[in-house]
C-alpha cells in the first residue's frame, strides 16, 4: 500500500516555505490583487451546488503546490487501487468501494473491472439490493405489507448507532419536505429513554423495526433490538411467527440475524466493501427510502454518483472535495488552527454537522500512518463541529469573531427555498449567512460600523472592533432535494479520502472506538455484582466510582 511521509515530500517543504512567504497576507490583500479573485476561486456543479472559497488565505500557487504534492504522492495510483477493489483498508482486510454503492449503471466500474473480475458481483450486489429496496418500499409505502394482525404498517423504528444510524436519520430530516405518511422513529442510545420515549408513542400492530448494524453485536443496537422484540411477542402472546411481519434486519451477519429470530427473507445485506460511515446509499438508507419513497432514493443515489464523476473526472481547479480537503490541510498543518466548523443555514439541515463529526474523525483522527509509524510531525483530523445558523450566531459566534483562536468555517444554505420563503424570512436567513462569512473574512473593513472620530471612543472601540481574516466558504445549495443531498454527501467523502491519503493514514479502520467498549463490558460485570472489587482491577478513580454506584444501588434492593 502506498506509504509515503507527506513531510518528506518536496512539495511539502514547498508549501512550508510558501506558507512563510505569504502567512501575514490578510484575505482582503489577496482581493485586491486579484480583481477577479472570486471568478477563479468558485466552482458550479452543475448549476445545483457553488462554492465560494476566495475568502481563504490561499492563492492560486497553493492550490499548484497541493496538485504537485498530490502527483508527487502517486493519488491518481490511490484512487486506481481503491477502485479496482485493492484492499486498502489495510487493518481489516477489505476493499473500499462504497462508490459503486450509487454507480447503478456501473459507468465507473466498467474502467476498473478489468483488474479484479470480482467486481462485477459488486454491481449484482448493487442491482440486487436495490431491487429488494424498491419492492419493499413500495410494499410499505401502499400498505401491502401487513403487520401480524392484518394492519398496515404507520411507524418505522430504525434501531442502529453511528453510521446505521446518522446518515438516514439526518437525511430523512434533511429531506422533511418529501415525506410521506410514515412516522419514521430513530433509536440509537442504550440509555433506556431513547427506546421507551418512542415506545411510548406507538402501537406493535402497525409498527415496522429495522434492526440495522452491520455487525450485528454492537452493543446499544443489540440491547435495544431486544427491548423491541420483548414489547412486540408481549403484545403478541410470545407468537415468534410476529416477529416476521414486524422486524427487518439490515446486516452484514446473517448468522447472528437468524439467532436473533429476524427471518431470512428479511434481510438486507450491507455488503463488505462498505464502511459503516459510508453505508448510506446501501440497505442502511431503506429507513430513508421508506420515508422519501423510492423514486426520491434514486435520486439520492444519482446526486452521489453525479458528485462521484465530478471528483474523478475534474483537475484540482475545478473539483470541490479537492479544494475542500486541501484547505483544511492547509490550515490544520501550516497555519495550526485545528478546528473546523460547518454552519448550516436551514433547520433541515441540523443533524448535517453531527454526521460529518463521525465521517471526519472517525475516518481521519489517526496517529499511526500507513507504515505503522506514529506521526509526531504533523496533525491528522481538526476537530470538526457545527450549529445552525442563525441560532448559533447568538451562542458561540462571539469567540469565532473575536477569539484568540481562528476557526476555519464551511458555511452552508439553500438558495430558492420556495415552501418556507413567508415574510422573506428566507432571505433574511442568507442575509444573515452572508454577512457572517464576510464580517468574519473582513471584520468592519468596509463598513466601519464601529469606527468613530471622537476620542472618547477610543478604548471602547478596541472591544468593539473586528479584525476579520477569519478564513472561511460558502456552499450554497440551490434546493434541498434528494439529488443535492446525495452531493453534498459524496463531496464530504471525498473530502475525508483525499486528507486520509495525504496524511498517510488508514482512513476506513476505527480501531480507537475499540478500547472504550471492552472495558464497558468489563466494568458492567462489576456494576451487577454487589461482592465485588477486592483486587485492583481498575484505576483508583474507576474503583471508587463504581463502588458509589454500587452502593447506591445494591441498597436500595
Ligand atoms: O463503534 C463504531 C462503529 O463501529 C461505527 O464505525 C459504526 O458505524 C457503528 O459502530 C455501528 O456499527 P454496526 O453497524 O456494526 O452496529
Amino acid at each position: 500500500m502506498l506509504d509515503k511521509n507527506p513531510i518528506q515530500m518536496c512539495c511539502w517543504k514547498k508549501l512550508q516555505d510558501y506558507y512563510l512567504n505569504i502567512k501575514n497576507f490578510k484575505i482582503i490583500d489577496f482581493f485586491k490583487k486579484d480583481k477577479n479573485r472570486f471568478e477563479k476561486f468558485f466552482i458550479n456543479f452543475k448549476n445545483k451546488i457553488f462554492l465560494d472559497f476566495s475568502k481563504n488565505l490561499i492563492d492560486i500557487k497553493v492550490i499548484k503546490l497541493f496538485n504537485n504534492l498530490l502527483k508527487e504522492m502517486e493519488f491518481d495510483k490511490f484512487i486506481f487501487l481503491m477502485l479496482s477493489g485493492e484492499k486498502i483498508n489495510v487493518t481489516e482486510k477489505r476493499s473500499v468501494l462504497h462508490i459503486y454503492s450509487r454507480d447503478v449503471k456501473g459507468g465507473i466500474l466498467k474502467k476498473y473491472y478489468k483488474n479484479n473480475n470480482n467486481l462485477v458481483y459488486v454491481l449484482n450486489e448493487v442491482t440486487l439490493n436495490l431491487k429488494k429496496i424498491k419492492k419493499f418500499t413500495k410494499e410499505i409505502i401502499n400498505g401491502i405489507w401487513l403487520g401480524y394482525s392484518n394492519c398496515k404498517i404507520k411507524n418505522i423504528v430504525n434501531i442502529g448507532i453511528g453510521g446505521s444510524n446518522l446518515g438516514p436519520k439526518m437525511s430523512v430530516k434533511f429531506l422533511s419536505d418529501y415525506k410521506n405518511h410514515l412516522n419514521i422513529y430513530y433509536v440509537s442510545n442504550v440509555d433506556v429513554i431513547d427506546i421507551k420515549n418512542i415506545l411510548s408513542k406507538i402501537s406493535p400492530k402497525n409498527t415496522l423495526f429495522i434492526i440495522c448494524s452491520k455487525t450485528f453485536t454492537t452493543l446499544e443496537t443489540m440491547s435495544n433490538a431486544d427491548i423491541a422484540r420483548d414489547w412486540v411477542l408481549n403484545y403478541y402472546k410470545n407468537n415468534l411467527m410476529s416477529l416476521k411481519k414486524h422486524f427487518i434486519a439490515v446486516s452484514n451477519n446473517f448468522k447472528k440475524v437468524y439467532l436473533f429470530g429476524i427471518d431470512k427473507n428479511n434481510i438486507f445485506f450491507i455488503p463488505e466493501w462498505i464502511g459503516g460511515r459510508y453505508s448510506l446509499f446501501s440497505s442502511v438508507g431503506l429507513s430513508l427510502s421508506l420515508s422519501i419513497g423510492y423514486k426520491n432514493f434514486s435520486l439520492l443515489l444519482k446526486g452521489a454518483h453525479d458528485m462521484d464523476k465530478h471528483f474523478l473526472n475534474n483537475n484540482i481547479y475545478n473539483n470541490i472535495p479537492i479544494i475542500l480537503a486541501i484547505i483544511s490541510i492547509w490550515y490544520n498543518n501550516f497555519f495550526n488552527y485545528n478546528n473546523e466548523l460547518v454552519l448550516v443555514y436551514n433547520k433541515y439541515m441540523s443533524l448535517f454537522p453531527l454526521y460529518l463529526q463521525q465521517l471526519v474523525m472517525e475516518s481521519n483522527g489517526k496517529y499511526i500512518d500507513r507504515g505503522g509509524n506514529l506521526i509526531k510531525e504533523y496533525n491528522t483530523s481538526s476537530v470538526l463541529f457545527g450549529g445552525v445558523g442563525t441560532d448559533c450566531q447568538h451562542s458561540f459566534f462571539q469567540l469565532l469573531h473575536q477569539g484568540t483562536q481562528i476557526i476555519p468555517c464551511d458555511f452552508i444554505g439553500e438558495i430558492v427555498n420556495i415552501k418556507n420563503n413567508i415574510n422573506k424570512s428566507h432571505y433574511k436567513l442568507i442575509s444573515n449567512l452572508f454577512a457572517q462569512s464576510h464580517a468574519l473574512a473582513f471584520g468592519d473593513e468596509y463598513c466601519n460600523y464601529f469606527r468613530h472620530d471622537s476620542c472618547e471612543y477610543d478604548i471602547l472601540n478596541k472591544y468593539k472592533y473586528f479584525k476579520g481574516n477569519r478564513p472561511n466558504n460558502i456552499l450554497l445549495i440551490k434546493n434541498i432535494t434528494p439529488y443535492s443531498l446525495g452531493s453534498i454527501i459524496s463531496l464530504y467523502e471525498h473530502k475525508v479520502f483525499i486528507q486520509g491519503f495525504i496524511l498517510n493514514i488508514f482512513s476506513f479502520d476505527q480501531w480507537g472506538v475499540e478500547l472504550g467498549k471492552k472495558i464497558s463490558n468489563n466494568i458492567y460485570y462489576y456494576l451487577n455484582n454487589s461482592n465485588v472489587l477486592n483486587k485492583n482491577i481498575f484505576d483508583k478513580s474507576t474503583m471508587n466510582l463504581i463502588k458509589i454506584f454500587n452502593n447506591f444501588n445494591f441498597k436500595k434492593k
